[in-house]
């Protein structure tokens, strides 16, 4: 055999094996909002800080907006391993049979986004990952969305416009049980067909933040918002564990940093995106927004307040009462800020009993 064949037999094999050895990992990331949400920004921005900070040995791929898979599909596809990270909304966890994770959906449960970092982060949060374990799913941040406003094509303003309205829900038990408690209808759907719903009347109304809102355009469908902050839409960072458990550690240790400090950066945006596309669905002009005085939100408060009691059970009393002393310990330590204290917009902590 001529030396030049030679040269160049072993040259590709070499060049093949050097392109199989630097082969990145590939993180597939689904999840089903749009890029410019709180979400999908910070899957960027981790997408980013990761295939940098690995120096290429990890590759992220995003799929937003249900592209891959839709709400309950993308559970599934994730334990079975043909996606490695997801972000569900927590109100999602139930029929993967870890219903606790229905405590972020207890109406008026957090008074302010401290009570919820600190439910988020402290034990709670790490109760609720503890039992993903038996599910194949390793939990890696708490993300934040923020609070949910109600829109329909009537008002809601008092008690009464809620009866009989087909409003749209998370597949949640809790969140059920609030559109029962306020005399509406509700109707479980995957987020991706909401849209279309609401335009062609399926449901009247839905409950969602400002940024899921505005993005997807459904004040196009919704003639009325109404701002109540009545509940709460944030997220759990979501791994498939053996995918997880089976990276090299460094690797791991790299992904986790990356992970802390994307949700530093998400936390800081969810608050400024929901306030832009409020700002943008007031410009649009389709949507009359009704802000719900605050008088009016204590009789929103005591009528869904039943609701806590109800899923006490499935969500853990310990769980809720835990929730409910951490807003009462915020309480107490902004109420001894020498600062006067802020006009009040949404009540304050339910009393712990
Ligand atoms: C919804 O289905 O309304 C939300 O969970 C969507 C999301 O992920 O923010």
């Amino acid at each position: 055999m001529k030396l030049s064949v030679v040269l160049s037999a072993l040259s590709l094999a070499f060049a093949t094996f050097t392109a199989q050895a630097a082969d990145p990992i590939v993180i597939k990331f689904s999840h089903v909002v749009a890029p410019d949400t709180p979400k999908g920004r910070a899957a960027e921005y981790f997408k980013k800080l990761a295939e940098e900070r690995s120096k290429g040995r990890v590759k992220v791929e995003i799929y937003p907006n249900s592209q891959l898979y839709k709400d309950r599909e993308e559970m599934e596809s994730l334990q079975i391993g043909a996606v490695q990270m997801l972000a569900p909304s927590l109100a999602k966890f139930g029929p993967l049979g870890v219903r606790s994770f229905e405590l972020f959906d207890l109406p008026y449960i957090f008074p302010n986004k401290e009570s919820l970092y600190r439910v988020m982060d402290g034990d709670i949060g790490k109760k609720l990952f503890g039992m993903l374990d038996a599910k194949g799913i390793t939990g890696l941040a708490f993300w934040d969305n923020g609070f949910k406003q109600m829109s329909a094509n009537r008002p809601l303003h008092a008690l009464e416009d809620f009866k009989g309205m087909k409003m749209r829900i998370q597949s949640s038990k809790v969140l059920e049980a609030q559109m029962k408690a306020l005399g509406a209808n509700p109707q479980v759907m995957a987020f991706s067909e909401v849209y279309s719903a609401l335009q062609q009347g399926v449901v009247d109304g839905t409950e969602n933040p400002m940024s899921n809102l505005y993005t997807q355009k459904m004040h196009e469908v919704q003639k009325h918002l109404t701002i109540s902050d009545h509940g709460y839409l944030g997220y759990a960072v979501i791994v498939n564990k053996k995918f997880w458990d089976d990276l090299p550690a460094d690797l791991r240790a790299t992904l986790d940093k990356a992970m802390r400090d994307t949700t530093v950066f998400e936390r800081r945006i969810a608050q400024e995106e929901n306030d832009e596309a409020l700002a943008k669905v007031k410009a649009a002009g389709t949507t009359q927004i009704y802000v719900l005085p605050f008088k009016d939100r204590v009789v929103w408060q005591q009528a869904l307040l039943p609701v806590h009691k109800e899923f006490e059970e499935k969500i853990g009393r310990d769980l809720i009462q835990g929730a409910y002393r951490v807003a009462a310990e915020v309480e107490k330590e902004k109420a001894a800020q020498p600062t006067a204290p802020a006009r009040k917009s949404r009540p304050g902590p339910v009393k712990a009993e």
